[in-house]
């Protein structure tokens, strides 16, 4: 009889189990939205990353349908064959319109969007400069792309900057940070970055997935919010979180775009988008242009839950956006505040290593444009209740 090649997989999942990190999927019945069901449990959602609340947005869902009865459901193959649509290429020029850069490539996912370019444009011979909480798409790309990789400590440009100068001149270097930090909320350190790539020939890079939609005019990203027009050669974006539907760009220049329609191999052996999500995302950027109404909610209710989170004693790190960690520094008892706040009806997922430091485990929280206060007040005393009977505040 053949014995099971796979079984130590089953051994790695005991540890996990044994850990407290062994997670079943939580699965969502209803709507992602703000109020949702989860395993059959009404809940305030605080995990979602539909900022905005566009995942339901009645011209989001119109203009869906609309592509799907114009176009059909799929498109049959990738974009350099024939999976590019007229609605894929209306779908970019919105894109650089709305970036103001020469032009844009749309992929699959903000995932492929970042290995994709990283290990495209750079080889074995060159290097990359990466902030060591950089996403792990970035992190992928890079060893795709097989250039050296050199770390530098959290938005420590000095060391960046030490690193950058001990390289040869004639090397090529990327420069590269996320825009916002998805486990801790806080920004990129984007202006000082491009004082550095500009002073040391770098390429300058920011992934923007948690700041489009979120920072800068309408949603225009990090670029925009720290008015670095010009400074930053490759913008990505995402189009599957603030933007509601699926997807990721790159925004720069038309060599660069071209280049990476014939060399980022997401682009060459993967199916392009339905076109019902091209349309979806076209419809939400004019969302974004005529009701940004919206994003001033989100960031009302950003204030608001961070400030009752910080005045109740918990420990939300160094967040500067609408993501709110909850440090509490071990896993198994980041777990078990999630599990407790779910049973009270607020879903806020717990996260542990290898997503975060061992001691930095938490439960991460999200607001979105479409809470309402009571949703967050609701949260804040659930956080009050349950944070004071596991000793995390007192
Ligand atoms: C910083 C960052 N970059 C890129 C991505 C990938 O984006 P997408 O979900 O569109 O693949 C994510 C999403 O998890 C992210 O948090």
């Amino acid at each position: 009889m053949r014995t099971d090649p796979l079984a130590y997989l089953g051994k790695e999942i005991d540890n996990l189990k044994e850990q407290k990190l062994f997670r079943a999927l939580r699965i969502l019945e209803d709507e992602q939205k703000a109020r949702t069901t989860v395993d059959h449990k009404s809940v305030v959602n605080l995990s979602s990353n539909n900022y905005l609340g566009l995942t339901t947005h009645p011209r989001l869902r119109e203009a869906a349908l609309k592509a799907i009865d114009e176009y059909g459901v799929g498109t049959g193959s990738v974009r350099t064959i024939a999976g590019t649509m007229d609605i894929h290429m209306e779908l970019e020029q919105r894109l650089a319109d709305f970036k103001n850069v020469e032009k844009v490539v749309v992929f699959q996912s903000g995932f492929a969007a970042n290995a994709g370019t990283v290990s495209a444009i750079l080889t074995k011979e060159d290097v990359v400069i990466s902030d060591e909480l950089n996403h792990a798409s970035i992190i992928d790309g890079c060893r795709l792309s097989r250039a050296t990789i050199k770390v530098f400590p959290h938005k420590d440009v000095d060391a960046a900057r030490k690193i950058v100068k001990e390289l040869p001149a004639s090397q090529r270097k990327l420069l590269i940070t996320d825009g916002v930090f998805s486990m801790d909320g806080d920004l990129g350190a984007l202006p000082a970055l491009c004082d550095l790539a500009e002073e040391t020939g770098c390429i300058m890079m920011v992934d923007d997935a948690h700041a489009s939609g979120v920072f800068g005019k309408n949603g225009r990203g990090t670029v925009d919010h720290f008015q670095m027009h010009g400074r930053v050669d490759i913008q990505v974006g995402t189009l599957s979180k603030a933007i509601g539907a699926l997807g990721g760009y790159v925004a720069g220049n038309r060599n660069l775009i071209e280049f990476l329609y014939h060399r980022a191999r997401p682009f060459l052996f993967s199916t392009s988008h339905p076109p019902s999500v091209a349309a979806t995302c076209i419809a939400a950027l004019d969302v974004l242009i005529e009701e940004p109404e919206i994003i001033d909610r989100l960031w009302d209710n950003t204030r608001f839950f961070k400030a009752g989170l910080q005045a109740l004693g918990f420990n939300t790190g160094m967040s500067e956006s609408p993501i709110t960690p909850v440090i509490v520094g071990d896993g198994a008892r980041a777990m078990t505040l999630s599990d407790r706040l779910f049973a009270e009806g607020v879903f806020a997922q717990g996260i542990a290593f290898p997503t975060v430091a061992r001691d930095k485990a938490r439960v991460r929280t999200i607001v979105t444009a479409t809470h309402t206060r009571d949703d967050l007040q609701f949260a804040l005393d659930t956080f009050k209740k349950v944070g004071g009977e596991l000793g995390i505040i007192h």
